[in-house]
């Protein structure tokens, strides 16, 4: 059993998690993820280290609470425990000086883009970070992110802080200004990376995404998170999770995130029906319901 020493809400139903693991926190690196199974009857998801604090021993995850695991996970608070907590597992992202970075957070995709940033500029890049959401209230990690970077633009969809846009038009206007850019990492959804791909191609910048297919094990023995790069099949939880996004189908990770919609959508409704009441009597009001996914 691992315990749970902070939790914090850092947007609706976005919440920060420090858990206490000792050993992940002392070999984990920026990029890798852990496998958690909140009890014994729990599913296994993947959740990206945001950090870690090898003195209190413990590691930091961000979770935006989507389907069924996701929100049962961010009703649990300081003091609670979870079963099982695996890691750190895929590849460490690839640390060099390039020059000229830009780091693209789209959403809690921000949460995931967070330490790379960190040994990015450690390693003595000039850090651009764009980071988006869909309103002012859905904005994380801002300060961290200026904390790491040399400039920082903000963009929400609807206008109500930063830019009015989505990342992605930061991008096009900063490439379009001139602006000379050696890398980008962009991670977010799936609409969001592809954009990036198409925006970054032409110009020839380097640029790397992190996917997130449905995983199981994470360690390469089920073939559920198979993805196609460069007309190749891998294993995103073992060759990845970063990946060249001039090589990514798109369109095949889409597909296959959608392959169990339908029994997703029961599990979230069974779930939120055993507890109407506490939703309703406001024990669990932070974790609001109507954050849906646009795809
Ligand atoms: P599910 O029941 O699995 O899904 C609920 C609904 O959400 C689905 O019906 C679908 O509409 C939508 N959905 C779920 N996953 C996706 C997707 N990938 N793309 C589009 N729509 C989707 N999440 C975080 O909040 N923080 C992290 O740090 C983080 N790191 C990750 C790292 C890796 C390597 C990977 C592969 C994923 C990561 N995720 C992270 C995503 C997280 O694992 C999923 O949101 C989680 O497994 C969903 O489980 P669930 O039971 O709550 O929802
Ligand atoms: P969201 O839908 O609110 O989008 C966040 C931002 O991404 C937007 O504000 C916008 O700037 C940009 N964006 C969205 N759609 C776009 C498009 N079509 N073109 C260009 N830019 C676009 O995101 P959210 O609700 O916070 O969810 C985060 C997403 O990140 C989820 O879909 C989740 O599946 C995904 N995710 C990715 C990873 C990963 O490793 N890549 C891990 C966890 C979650
Ligand atoms: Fe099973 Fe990657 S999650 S092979």
């Amino acid at each position: 059993m691992f315990k749970i020493i902070h939790t914090e809400f850092l947007a609706p139903d976005v919440k920060l998690f420090r858990i206490h693991s000792p050993k992940i926190a002392g070999k984990r690196k920026a990029g890798q993820f852990v496998i958690i199974r909140i009890d014994e009857h729990g599913e296994r998801i993947p959740l990206t280290i945001a950090d870690s604090d090898v003195n209190e021993g413990s590691v930091t995850i961000i979770v935006q609470g989507i389907g069924k695991t996701t929100k049962q996970l961010n009703k649990k608070k300081a003091g609670d425990y979870i079963t099982d907590i695996v890691g750190p597992l895929g590849k460490p992202s690839e640390i060099e000086k390039f020059g000229i970075v830009a780091v693209i957070g789209g959403g809690v995709g921000t949460a995931i883009a967070y330490p790379t940033a960190v040994e990015l500029k450690k390693a003595g890049n000039h850090v651009i970070s764009i980071i988006g959401a869909r309103n002012k209230e859905l904005v994380i990690l801002e300060k961290e992110m200026n904390e790491t970077s040399d400039e920082v633009f903000v963009t929400t969809d609807d206008g109500s802080y930063g830019m009015h846009g989505f990342v992605t038009d930061k991008l096009s206007q900063l490439i379009n200004e001139g602006k000379k850019i050696d890398f980008v990492l962009a991670i977010g959804p799936i609409p969001m990376m592809k954009r990036v791909a198409e925006i970054t191609k032409p110009y020839g910048i380097k640029t790397v995404v992190s996917l997130n297919p449905i995983m199981v094990d994470g360690t390469g023995m089920c073939g559920g998170c198979r993805a196609t790069v460069d007309d190749k099949t891998v294993f995103v939880c073992v060759d990845g999770p970063e990946f060249d996004a001039h090589k990514v189908d798109f369109e095949i990770l889409t597909l296959r995130n959608r392959a169990y919609l339908s029994q997703e959508k029961t599990s979230l409704e069974k779930f939120i029906s055993n507890h109407e009441e506490a939703f309703k009597s406001g024990l669990i009001e932070e974790c609001k319901l109507g954050h849906e996914p646009r795809y």
